[in-house]
């Protein structure tokens, strides 16, 4: 408990838990939706360009007193440009997707943002740690989205065995008996992601919202395992077709053609056929909307009872 309430005051929240930032989902209001509900919101970058970036921050700033951070995908063609927006727009943290943020630490910290990278192998964060990152996000495969292969229950004891700083467990958790579970492994506290996109201010399409409602977690599979870029969602035809093709030895600049804009048809057009539905193995837990506030108070309340169960028993 002492390293979650460290974390609350380190980052200024109620409820240790942050808001995943996920691209073409985390605006500028959803991300304020969570920080005023005592999480920490996140605005995914992902499918952003750097001035549209630079709007959803100052949109979050109009809607919450309360911090909040930003994901950039390093991917992202922008990402240098975002780089720099995050700092002239005096962001409190930023964290990172899809690769080794390295060149833009010293940058960041000069300007008093605190980073915390995401990551799925704990040598990434030990080389993180030596650059002096305020504290790790250790993504497992459970998750939604883009996935190694590590799982959190891996993940996370041999990154907090290595670092002395405080670790974030996501990928895999949607209840109190998980989130205690991180606990136990070492985490200070969770980043969540699926259970998030069914809260009512989340931005996503109402079909994808019943999907993720009614999904077993038997539906959950993988794309892109052979040519090295694994995303986790629920199987559709887009993803049926686009496992078949690739076991036939497709090319990934072929299979784009599955891939391009198909999370934005899934958010935006609600494309049950075509869209990446992108979910992670918690999705059979996920059966009950509500609004953020719900949502996170639920989580934390679960945690709690179930904290005192373990030890009185
Ligand atoms: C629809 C969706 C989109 C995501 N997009 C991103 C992203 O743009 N950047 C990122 O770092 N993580 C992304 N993630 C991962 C989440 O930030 C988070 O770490 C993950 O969802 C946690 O696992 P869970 O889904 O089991 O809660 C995404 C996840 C989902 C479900």
């Amino acid at each position: 408990m002492v390293k979650i309430m460290k974390l609350n005051e380190q980052l200024g929240i109620k409820y240790p838990i942050l808001q995943g930032g996920m691209a073409n989902i985390a605006t500028g209001s959803f991300a304020a939706a969570v920080s005023n509900a005592g999480g920490l919101g996140i605005i995914g970058a992902g499918g952003m360009d750097a001035e549209s970036l630079r709007r959803e921050i100052r949109r979050c700033a109009e809607l919450t007193d309360k911090p909040f951070g930003v994901n950039i995908m390093l991917l992202n063609p922008e990402s240098e440009k975002m780089a720099q927006v995050v700092c002239e727009e005096k962001v409190f943290l930023v964290t990172t997707g899809a690769g080794n943020p390295g060149q833009y630490v010293k940058l960041w910290k000069e300007h008093d943002i605190k980073v915390f990278p995401v990551v799925s192998v704990p040598s990434l964060a030990i080389r993180m740690a030596s650059l002096g990152v305020d504290g790790i996000i250790a993504e497992g495969t459970e998750g939604g989205g883009h996935i190694g292969e590590m799982t959190t229950m891996t993940l996370v004891p041999q990154i907090c065995a290595e670092i002395d700083l405080p670790v974030i467990a996501a990928g895999g958790i949607a209840s109190g008996r998980q989130m205690l579970a991180a606990e136990a492994l070492g985490a200070a506290g969770v980043q969540i992601g699926t259970l998030l996109l069914v809260a009512d201010e989340c931005p996503i399409h109402e079909n994808y919202k019943n999907r993720i409602l009614k999904a077993k977690s038997s539906q959950i599979t993988v794309t892109g395992r052979i040519g090295g870029t694994p995303v986790r969602l629920i199987r559709n035809p887009m993803s049926r077709e686009y496992i078949a093709k690739e076991k036939e030895g497709w090319t990934p600049m072929q299979l784009e053609v599955f891939t391009l804009g198909s999370l934005k048809k899934a958010v935006f057009e609600g494309d049950l056929d075509n869209g990446s539905l992108m979910a992670g193995l918690v999705v059979g837990q996920v059966n009950q909307r509500g609004s953020v506030k719900e949502i996170l108070e639920g989580l934390y309340q679960d945690y709690l009872t179930n904290r005192k169960r373990l030890i009185c028993s």
